[in-house]
């Protein structure tokens, strides 16, 4: 039984603080029952300041496997890269190792290969057989002010993908790679981070009793146990988040 919990911080520095504490007890807690975290990042510009406070910790960081739960289709060094933007927030301030670090692969012949390849390298790293779906630890999301999540944007094929780990998103005809909501919905814990006053269409609609899911695709997102969003007091403002699913 899935529990949801919405907490609205008051600033966006107060989010990132929130989001800082939650994540490092996800961290701490994983470690402890398991003996490592795996944790998929978020893109976008939200999480960046967050990334920057991860990075000033004390961790573990041999025990910790980063992931990216979506990736523009541009090269690893690319200013719109997700995987860009997290290494020089974080990653390249910490002495975590290179093997712990799992970018999803955006040179192959096309975005579809490089998903297939993804899908294999999960496989591989999780131990498990074509179908099955492993559980991320720690599952960071946005959202758009079209309710996307992830690379799941509103009636795209990607929200349609239910026997993969990893499908070829579609922004505007621009491909990405993204997790597929299956994948997202098998982590242990599901983390939104939303802040800004654009983002509260798209929350009354996630938000709402009943909704069309592919136009707002953040709705598909229902992990089995815990799923937590973290709003700014700008996105939070007027809402009403008992509903949705
Ligand atoms: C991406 C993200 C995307 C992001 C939202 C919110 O690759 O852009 O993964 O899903 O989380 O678009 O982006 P902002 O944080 O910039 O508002």
């Amino acid at each position: 039984m899935m529990e949801k919990i919405v907490e609205v911080l008051p600033d966006k520095e107060g989010l990132i603080e929130r989001g800082l504490q939650l994540i490092l007890t996800k961290i701490e807690r994983a470690i402890c029952d398991r003996g490592i975290c795996t944790i998929a990042l978020a893109g976008g510009s939200t999480p960046k300041p967050l990334y920057g406070a991860i990075a000033t910790q004390d961790l573990p960081w041999d025990k910790i496997h980063v992931f990216w739960g979506d990736e523009r289709y541009v090269s690893g060094d690319h200013p719109d890269s997700n995987q860009r933007m997290a290494r020089q927030a974080w990653l390249d301030k910490v002495d975590i190792p290179a093997s712990n670090i799992h970018p999803i692969p955006t040179d192959g012949e096309t975005p579809a290969a490089d998903a297939s390849k993804h899908e294999t390298q999960l496989q591989e790293f999780f131990g498990i057989e074509a179908g099955e779906f492993p559980q991320f630890d720690v599952i960071l999301l946005g959202i758009g002010d079209d309710a996307h999540t992830a690379s799941l944007f509103p009636h795209t094929e990607a929200l349609a993908v239910q026997n993969h780990l990893v499908a070829v998103g579609n922004k505007d005809g621009q491909p990405r790679i993204t997790f597929t909501a299956p994948l997202i919905n098998q982590a242990r814990w599901v983390i939104f981070l939303v802040a800004g006053a654009s983002k509260r269409p798209a929350l009354a609609q996630i938000f709402a009793p009943d909704a069309n899911p592919l136009t707002y695709p953040a709705r598909l997102i229902q992990p089995q146990e815990e799923m937590w969003w973290l709003l700014d007091g700008e996105a939070g403002a007027g809402g009403n988040f008992d509903g949705g699913r």
